[in-house]
């Protein structure tokens, strides 16, 4: 790091720098006692101690209640974990009780880490100290997980890890049945992935092309996003302005997500129902909502003189007991693409 750097930016540097080892691993990075998440290079050390009195200043200004700078360290971390939690397991519900917890341990964890700079004389000291720290921040992670999986159907459910993947643009284009001539802009895609990828294709074909994704906040500063196209938002939140959009295209992300919110016992499908209707209501008229899987029970009571809905088989599906299955679950099928079109 340049000497002329703050030591907010170094320190903040020093935790992207674990996010990035560690927040690819699965979940046993929180409870598994392994050394390497405790260890701390020399030079973190050796920057720790050198810089003592600015390092114990600055922490201890992130945990006084009244400055405003503290939020935004706890936002720092808490952000990262979040995303570190989603990317495990989508379809966790963030409650404010998890929130909470969470911002809790990272401030106990800021004050211990405080406290372990400030006595800690030489960089082996510090090291000792700061393995007594990390094991105490691993078991509060692992509390707070274990109360986020008690509010999310058990253990067994928050830890199964389901698939969220980003993929190939022209695969989605492909599997979404879509060409650029069902394209008008401009065009959302929601839940678009940490990059884009479909954003991108898109673009570079001329089309005016945004996402929106959760997990853009946190994979913003894993992997920059210089044209700033990509937005971190959640889609039941993100102001959707009515009659704005060509297209809104959304691959095995809103409407998987309806599905699973209407199986959910504590699901909320009546939110989904309502945010699919205002995206709707978000189209030009002749502008279209592309999306996978399908969602019959909604597209069956779209009045059909306002939208027209087709729906495209998906050639690639090969695991046809896979799709028998979702059939009987949802009473129709749903392993296809779907273009509801508003009428003009
Ligand atoms: C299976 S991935 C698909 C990503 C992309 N559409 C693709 O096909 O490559 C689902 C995406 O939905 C995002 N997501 C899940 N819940 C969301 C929410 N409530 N608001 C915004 N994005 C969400 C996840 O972060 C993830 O990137």
């Amino acid at each position: 790091m340049p000497h002329s750097d703050s030591v907010e930016q170094v320190l903040k540097h020093y935790a992207l720098i674990r996010y990035r080892r560690f927040g690819g691993l699965s979940w046993e990075v929180l409870g598994y006692p392994f050394t390497a998440f405790r260890q701390f290079a020399d030079t973190q050390l050796a920057y720790m101690l050198a810089n003592r009195a600015a390092v114990v200043d600055w922490l201890t200004r992130q945990t006084e209640a009244t400055d405003s700078q503290r939020a935004d360290l706890l936002d720092f971390f808490t952000a990262h974990m979040v995303h570190f939690i989603q990317q495990r397991n989508q379809f966790v519900r963030m409650d404010d009780q998890t929130q909470h917890d969470l911002a809790a341990a990272y401030d106990a964890f800021l004050r211990d880490f405080r406290d372990a700079v400030l006595v800690a004389e030489h960089a082996q000291d510090l090291q000792a100290a700061l393995d007594g720290v990390m094991i105490a921040h691993q078991a509060d992670l692992q509390t707070v997980v274990r109360g986020l999986a008690a509010r999310n159907g058990g253990a067994a459910f928050l830890f199964s890890e389901p698939v969220c993947s980003e993929y190939a643009a022209a695969l989605q284009m492909q599997v979404l049945h879509l060409t650029p001539a069902h394209l008008t802009d401009p065009v959302l895609d929601l839940g678009c992935g940490p990059t884009g990828r479909l954003v991108h294709h898109l673009r570079a074909q001329g089309v005016a092309a945004v996402g929106v994704d959760r997990a853009a906040a946190g994979a913003a500063v894993l992997t920059p996003d210089p044209d700033g196209v990509i937005l971190a938002g959640d889609w039941l939140d993100y102001p959707l302005r009515a009659g704005y959009w060509g297209a809104i295209i959304s691959h095995m992300a809103f409407a998987t997500h309806f599905l699973h919110h209407h199986l959910r016992q504590d699901g909320r499908p009546e939110r989904y129902a309502r945010r699919y209707m205002a995206i709707l209501c978000a189209l030009q008229p002749g502008g279209r909502f592309v999306y996978t899987p399908g969602l019959p029970f909604m597209e069956d009571l779209l009045p059909r003189d306002q939208y027209a809905v087709q729906r495209y088989a998906i050639p690639a599906v090969a695991d046809r007991a896979l799709a028998a299955s979702l059939d009987r679950t949802f009473g129709a099928p749903v392993l296809y693409a779907a273009h509801v079109i508003r009428r003009g």
